[in-house]
């Protein structure tokens, strides 16, 4: 069977974009030509979100102006209405589902909701960048019966997150882990949830629609909900001592394991490297390893069975926990970091728009003769 034929539009070419490059058998990813790793090493969020929306690198003066933007208190509070929308939510709503309800209700307060033009979907893609953070973070607090963390303005992306969260100044290591992770999840080509947000942009819907369809997209677990599922194994496998038993047996089991496998990948994830490198350090200096120790045995043991390797989701997890985040906000936080790249194909779909809408090959009847219903 050829790979189209198997669903799922694998291997589907939809549209040109310059935007992101995948190279799947080399394990290579490239935002706008800048190869990740460099991007790790050398750059920020901050960068990367321009690089992202602009198609090249900004000047220094650029770069001060538009992060100036993205931490200004303007731009990162959240509307008073919507917090007392926050606290009306049961509090058992997940993470994910306050996420989904804030950035919709984020659109009845922007003032450029309604407007589709180019620099009304950036301002707009500015703000619900810097405003995610803050949303995320206050329904932390909220849950916890505690009041939201004012954002901080001279703090970066990353910094100011941690803050909100804890209401306590994030270590560097923890802030540097966390704008790496923030890079690596920035865009990555037609994803599932990317994809969605073009479709909905595609009818010349709104940016605020396009982000709230990508955040339904996103949280399954087959996507992004994948690395939520990833440390709710690590819980059950409890030990290093018991990872390579409670492996071979869920293998055996055929069970699907997430944080593994990838419809673009033929090699290791680029960003996984990274993530377990962080983890490893932010263990280091917790004093526990065991997540990071019990994740690189099921790598061994499903490489070994099944020559699937990691994806982005298997170590961002455990580099989270360190960091004292609750296992349910780690969706939520990939959210806050794609946002930047679903906004972006946003725009480039409204630059050169034509609606997606593909065709279903039929395979029912065609000809069937209605009976009345008092005849069937
Ligand atoms: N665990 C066990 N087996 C797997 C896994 C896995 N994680 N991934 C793929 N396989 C196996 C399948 O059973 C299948 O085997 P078969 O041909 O013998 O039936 C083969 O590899 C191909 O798998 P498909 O499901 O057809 O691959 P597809 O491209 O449709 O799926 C996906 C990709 C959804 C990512 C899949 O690998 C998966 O379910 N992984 C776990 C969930 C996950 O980690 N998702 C996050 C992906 S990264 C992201 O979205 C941010």
């Amino acid at each position: 069977m050829d790979s189209a034929s198997r669903g799922g539009l694998e291997d589907i070419v939809v549209s040109t974009s310059d935007i992101c490059f995948i190279d799947g058998r080399e394990g290579r990813l490239v935002y706008r030509g800048y190869d990740v790793n460099d991007l790790v090493e050398h750059s920020s969020f901050e960068e990367v979100i321009f690089l992202l929306w602009h198609g090249g690198l900004p000047s220094k003066k650029e770069l001060v102006a538009h992060t100036k933007a993205l931490s200004s208190i303007a731009n990162r509070r959240l509307p008073p209405g919507l917090v007392s929308l926050l606290k009306a939510l049961p509090k058992k709503t997940t993470p994910m589902e306050v996420l989904r309800t804030g950035v919709s209700a984020l659109s009845a307060y922007d003032p450029d909701a309604a407007d589709n033009s180019k620099d009304a979907t950036a301002r707009k893609a500015l703000r619900l960048t810097a405003q995610m953070p803050t949303l995320v973070a206050a329904w932390e607090r909220i849950r916890r019966g505690k009041a939201p963390v004012a954002p901080n303005p001279k703090l970066s992306l990353a910094a100011n997150f941690l803050y909100m969260m804890s209401g306590t100044k994030p270590t560097p290591l923890a802030v540097k882990t966390f704008d790496v992770a923030l890079i690596l999840h920035a865009d990555h080509e037609f994803n599932a949830s990317t994809f969605a947000a073009r479709v909905t942009a595609a009818t010349m819907s709104d940016l605020h629609s396009s982000i709230v369809s990508a955040i339904g997209a996103l949280k399954g677990p087959l996507h992004g909900g994948a690395n939520e599922q990833v440390m709710l194994m690590v819980q059950k496998i409890k030990s290093p001592a018991n990872a390579d038993a409670w492996i071979r047996k869920t293998l055996a089991d055929h069970g699907r394991v997430m944080g593994f496998g990838h419809r673009v990948y033929r090699v290791e994830d680029p960003r996984a490297k990274h993530l377990r490198r962080l983890a490893e350090e932010l263990g280091k200096q917790a004093g526990d390893t065991s997540a990071v120790q019990i994740l690189d045995t099921v790598v061994r043991v499903v490489g070994e069975q099944k020559r699937i390797f990691p994806n982005v989701d298997l170590y961002s997890g455990a580099a989270y926990a360190s960091m004292g985040i609750p296992t349910d906000q780690f969706t939520p936080i990939f959210a806050m970091s794609r946002v930047v790249g679903w906004a972006a194909h946003v725009m480039e779909q409204h630059a050169n728009n034509r609606l997606i809408r593909p065709r279903a090959e039929y395979t029912g009847p065609t000809h069937a003769t209605y009976v009345p219903i008092d005849r069937r």
